[in-house]
């Protein structure tokens, strides 16, 4: 059934944009270049809040954790949890950082199958019936049916590249089992080869930057592995790249979690170019880790192994919001320039 489309004026300026019923405002927007800041895109983080000055919307989960009371009564929204219901005048402050570089696609997409790469850690590849064209680092929503608001997965493979899909319509996800999470479940065990599902993509700012020139640090914690691989993939397709080298830490809490390394390994040139480092937080002293792993959490080994050399590194993470937080303090008591470090809180 086809959605009435509403005109979304932004306040004190000449820009607008069409809105469907049925997709939200920071999707919209995005959708029409217009640079809506975000993070999230699933109502946990607060970064898309604007202020609605005219017209009548609606929430698509009025609970989420990123608006606050308070907010609520000064007539605030979360741009990626509203919906129109008739034209709308919104009070925003866009940034260019936010401009998309590939406006987001919404497609279904068909699931092909998946492999196992840890005891709760999956890739999941899916056909997508429209191209969706993206950035090393970025990552989808994938909607499926009857679980309530769409799932943040990020892509593990490489999308577009030199102005190429080098994927076709293949997606690729690597996603953790979250104990009693429903999406994760769904996708471990209701998902079946040829069922469809939608996909919206791709969002996200921490991309590779092919064209600086810096060596890579890529820092994943737990289910944070798809997009570092990711960029890894990228830097080393990358013709501007060739001279850069590509640092890999991986935080596991136990030594069955480590992964990574098998995807990295295959990569041209890698014994050249990269190193791999495990980092394993949960071993007991007396746990037999194998000789070359670190024992600790990321940020410290980052910290030990590269000190104020990370000052000269264009540095990539993902992970859980601990970890985030833990190696921002770590990189800013470094005194790593801000401009150079490039992430997406995982929530
Ligand atoms: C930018 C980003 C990238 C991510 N990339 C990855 C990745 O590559 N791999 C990976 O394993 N995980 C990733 N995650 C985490 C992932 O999106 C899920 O949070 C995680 O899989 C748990 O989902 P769940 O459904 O199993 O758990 P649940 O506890 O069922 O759901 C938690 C998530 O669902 C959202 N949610 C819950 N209820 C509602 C509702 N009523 N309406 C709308 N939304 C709702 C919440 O915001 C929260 O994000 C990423 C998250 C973000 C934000
Ligand atoms: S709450 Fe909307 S982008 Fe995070």
């Amino acid at each position: 059934m086809s959605q009435a489309i509403h005109t979304i004026q932004l306040a004190g300026t000449d820009q607008s944009f069409s809105c469907a019923e049925n997709d939200t405002l920071l999707r919209a927007a995005l959708r029409s270049g217009i640079a809506f800041p975000y993070e999230c895109n699933v109502g946990s983080c607060g970064n898309c809040k604007f202020e609605l000055l005219e017209g009548v919307m609606a929430s698509c989960w009025p609970e989420a954790p990123g608006l606050s009371d308070k907010d609520r009564a000064r007539n605030r929204g979360l741009g990626c949890q509203s919906r129109p219901t008739g034209p709308l005048q919104i009070k925003l402050r866009t940034s260019d950082k936010y401009a998309p570089q590939f406006p987001p696609v919404r497609t279904a997409a068909k699931f092909i199958s998946s492999r196992v790469i840890t005891h709760d850690l999956s890739e999941f590849s899916f056909q997508t019936e429209l191209p969706l064209p993206f950035l090393c680092g970025q990552y989808a929503l994938i909607q499926m049916a009857g679980i309530e608001g769409p799932r943040a997965y990020s892509m593990s493979n490489v999308g577009m590249f030199n102005g190429e899909t080098q994927a076709g319509n293949l997606i690729e996800f690597q996603v953790r089992r979250v104990p009693d999470g429903k999406g994760s479940a769904h996708l471990f065990d209701h998902l079946k080869p040829g069922d469809h599902v939608e996909i919206d993509g791709p969002y996200g700012m921490a991309y590779l930057r092919e064209n600086i020139e810096r060596d890579v640090l890529c820092i994943a914690g737990g289910s944070g592995l798809a997009p570092m691989v990711s960029i890894a993939r990228g830097a080393f397709l990358s013709p501007q790249m060739t001279q850069r080298k590509l640092h890999f830490f991986y935080g596991a809490r136990a030594l069955q979690d480590v992964c990574g390394l098998a995807m990295l390994e295959t990569l041209p040139h890698w014994s050249e170019r990269g190193t791999y480092q495990a980092v394993v937080s949960g071993a007991s002293e007396t746990d037999n880790l194998p000789s070359d792993f670190m024992r600790g959490f990321a940020h410290d080994a980052v910290a030990q192994t590269f000190g104020e050399r990370l000052q000269q590194m264009e540095i990539y993470f993902a992970g859980p919001a601990l970890m985030g937080q833990s190696l921002l303090k770590t990189l800013i008591d470094l005194k790593v320039p801000m401009d150079q470090v490039h992430f997406d809180q995982f929530y």
